[in-house]
């Protein structure tokens, strides 16, 4: 208990010689943080608002399918045991390897579901970081996977809550459909099944909760780099919605039946607005998808002989240096385009094909490559266009009455609704509350004030994930750094095992001045790369490079030279297989040599084209920095 104004707080206790950390948030990052320092013996508290574990995938769209690959998204350590035959996991298939990751390192005992944390303050006497939890309460709306029962559960009670959720989401459509979403939102009352021991609970949004203070060392913050909606005022809505035009968020969007036979507007061509354009094509009367700069640079789920596209996403390809990687990129778009053209790579028929042709001529239009533009790392919109009739506009509208929406270069759509596809934005209102206004954390700054100056924008943080006011790592995100071909999950694995020994010790934090300078350098190197999107998404990374550099913090970059004389197989699969996290457990601490072999015999290769056209120039690339051109060194090659 603390002095002062303050409530009373709860003090949580460590081993001797150990530590207490609050993790905020039970998705694929918060999990892995977990992880990372249960197993080096500290005490680790885990607050979630939902019901269940698995953030963003409890709550998107029915039919999500992820656009990384099971082999991507896996973590280093935890093993689906199929990498000889890596697919696409529905959000179904994800939770579900979650909950095996989760049930595995005994992660569930440390996590209180339903449970909001609503600020987090520093104590001035005592350096603790206090944490005010409401537990019970929240709301979270019905998602197929709110009823899905652990493992632990008996089958007929997993039977029963299925056909129980099957019947509440028809009913929650049914109502959302005729009363709109936002409004159903905020008062829908629903029964679910605790997702653990499978006991019968009740949501309702109107019930108070109970709050608490809890005393931690140091608080991960893993809340989600897709958790809040960002969603523009198109001018002239008023006059839209006025006229019956309905706006819609992607995050709102669940399945393509309620726009059947409606005229329907997507924005934005990232990964959300492709697979939704795809979706409601099936069931609208007429797409169109209004993109106001470049599209996503696009890469189909699956390449034409039917294995997952990113095998390709090697070490091979993003060694190459960026001056570079716009050619490489070039020439793999237009070897890719010609042998679809000419009927080569065993397309499955001529829609397949003209597919994978459009998405050629759509990215070299734009003159994009994966090295300096975000992914759209599924050819859903391009399916629409080709097979569905859906129209793209590259331009900017404006929204007029009569359902209209009015193109730049004079063209129009009318549509009943325009889903909004615009992406996400970092916010974190636990630093905002009313009880962190006037908290001095350190040096003149406020708690408030660490939201303004680090939060929102991650490239603040010391690699993306420390606050720098604090040299032993006692602040710290995990998510917030989102490659712009790979996945998000293995990134956090990385930024938690850097976190876990800096917590634990091991690892020491340059000085608060060394973090900031590292920070502003690390940023414009991103923005000179990405441009434009680095600024809009403001983790933007590429994945090699980051996660490289977080390997070398602690040691466990792969040796290269030495695999290559030593193990020429493993080296080989690093090269030309998947970009997986296995290669950072082969040195340094808690590496698995034994793992991450056992996955390598198993893991295939990308294809012999892209693998000869990303050789070719990595080996050009090489050859010219030996000859003094330094502009050409290729990247940890
Ligand atoms: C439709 C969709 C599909 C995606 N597919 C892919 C993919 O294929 N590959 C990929 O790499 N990425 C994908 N992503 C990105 C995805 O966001 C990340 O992969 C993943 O969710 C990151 O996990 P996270 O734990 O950082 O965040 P989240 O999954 O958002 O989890 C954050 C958690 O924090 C909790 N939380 C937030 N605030 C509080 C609070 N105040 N108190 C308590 N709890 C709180 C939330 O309830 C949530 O459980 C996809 C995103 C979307 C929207
Ligand atoms: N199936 C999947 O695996 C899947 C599905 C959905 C999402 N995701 C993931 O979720 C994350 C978010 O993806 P996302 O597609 O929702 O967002 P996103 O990738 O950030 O893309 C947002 C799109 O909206 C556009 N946009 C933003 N603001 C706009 C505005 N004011 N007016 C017009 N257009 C605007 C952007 O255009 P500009 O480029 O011009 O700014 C961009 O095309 C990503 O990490 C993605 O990988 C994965």
């Amino acid at each position: 208990m603390f002095g002062g104004s303050r409530s009373e707080v709860e003090v949580v206790e460590a081993a001797p010689g150990k530590k207490t950390l609050c993790v905020i948030g039970a998705g694929a990052s918060g999990l892995t943080v977990m992880k990372e320092v249960t197993a080096l013996g500290h005490t680790v508290q885990c607050f979630d608002e939902n019901v269940r574990i698995g953030g963003v995938y409890t709550k998107s769209y029915d039919r999500t399918m992820l656009t990384t690959s099971s082999l991507l998204t896996a973590y280093s350590d935890y093993s689906d045991g199929r990498e000889d035959s890596p697919k696409f996991w529905s959000d179904e298939e994800y939770l579900n390897y979650l909950d095996g990751f989760a049930t595995e390192f005994g992660l569930y005992e440390h996590i209180e579901f339903r449970s909001t944390v609503k600020s987090v303050t520093k104590c001035p006497t005592t350096g603790k970081w206090l944490v005010k939890v409401a537990l019970g309460g929240c709301y979270v709306w019905p998602h197929r996977s709110t009823f899905l029962l652990g493992r632990g559960v008996p089958e007929s009670a997993r039977e029963e809550a299925a056909t129980k959720g099957a019947a509440t989401l028809d009913d929650f459509y049914g109502k959302a459909a005729t009363q709109g979403f936002e409004k159903i939102k905020g008062s829908y009352v629903y029964d679910y099944y605790d997702h653990v021991t499978g006991e019968k609970r009740r949501m309702d949004p109107s019930e108070r909760a109970t709050a608490k203070t809890l005393a931690f060392d140091a608080v991960a913050v893993c809340t989600g780099t897709n958790t809040w909606a960002s969603l523009p005022e198109f001018e002239g809505q008023d006059e839209y919605v006025a006229s019956g035009g309905e706006i819609v968020h992607s995050e709102n969007y669940k399945k393509p039946e309620v726009f059947k036979d409606k005229r329907i507007l997507i924005v934005g061509a990232g990964e959300s607005g492709s697979d939704i354009c795809n979706e409601i094509a099936e069931e609208a009367a007429k797409v169109a998808i209004a993109v106001r700069g470049k599209h996503g640079h696009i890469i189909p789920r699956k390449q034409s002989d039917g294995r997952v596209t990113d095998l390709n996403t090697n070490r091979c390809r993003y060694s190459n240096p960026y001056v570079l990687g716009d050619w490489v990129g070039y020439v793999t778009q237009l070897a890719k385009k010609t042998v679809a053209k000419y009927g080569g790579g065993r397309a499955k028929d001529a829609s397949e094909r003209a597919v994978l042709q459009k998405i050629g001529e759509l990215n070299m239009s734009q003159g994009t490559s994966a090295f300096s533009k975000f992914g759209c790392k599924n050819e859903g919109f391009v399916t629409a266009m080709v097979t569905k009739g859906a129209e793209l506009h590259r331009d900017t509208f404006v929204l007029k009455g009569g359902k209209k929406a009015v193109f730049a270069d004079g063209s129009e759509f009318v549509a009943d609704a325009v889903v909004a596809c615009t992406g996400y934005k970092n916010s974190f209102p636990m630093f905002e509350a009313d009880d962190v206004k006037h908290d001095q954390v350190s040096d003149g700054v406020r708690v408030a004030d660490l939201n303004k100056r680090y939060g929102q924008n991650p490239r603040k943080l010391y690699k993306q994930i420390f606050c720098p006011l604090f040299q032993t790592g006692e602040l710290a995100f995990f998510g917030f750094a989102r490659p712009a071909f790979g996945a998000i999950p293995p990134t956090a694995e990385m930024q938690s095992r850097f976190f876990a020994l800096v917590f634990d010790g091991v690892v020491t934090l340059p000085s608060r001045e060394v973090m900031e300078t590292t920070a502003a350098k690390d940023q414009a190197n991103w923005e000179y790369r990405f441009g434009y999107d680095a600024k809009r998404v403001k983790g933007l990374v590429d994945f090699q490079l980051y996660c490289d550099d977080l390997a070398e913090q602690f040691g466990a970059l792969p040796p290269l030279r030495r695999l290559f004389f030593t193990k020429p197989k493993i080296w080989w699969k690093i090269m030309f297989g998947p970009f997986t996290m296995h290669q950072y457990r082969l040195v340094g601490p808690y590496a698995n040599p034994e793992l991450a072999a056992r996955v390598y015999s198993k893991q295939p290769v990308g294809d012999l084209l892209e693998s000869s056209i990303t050789a070719t120039f990595l080996i050009m690339a090489k050859t010219l920095s030996l000859l003094g051109f330094k502009q050409f060194t290729p990247n940890n090659f």
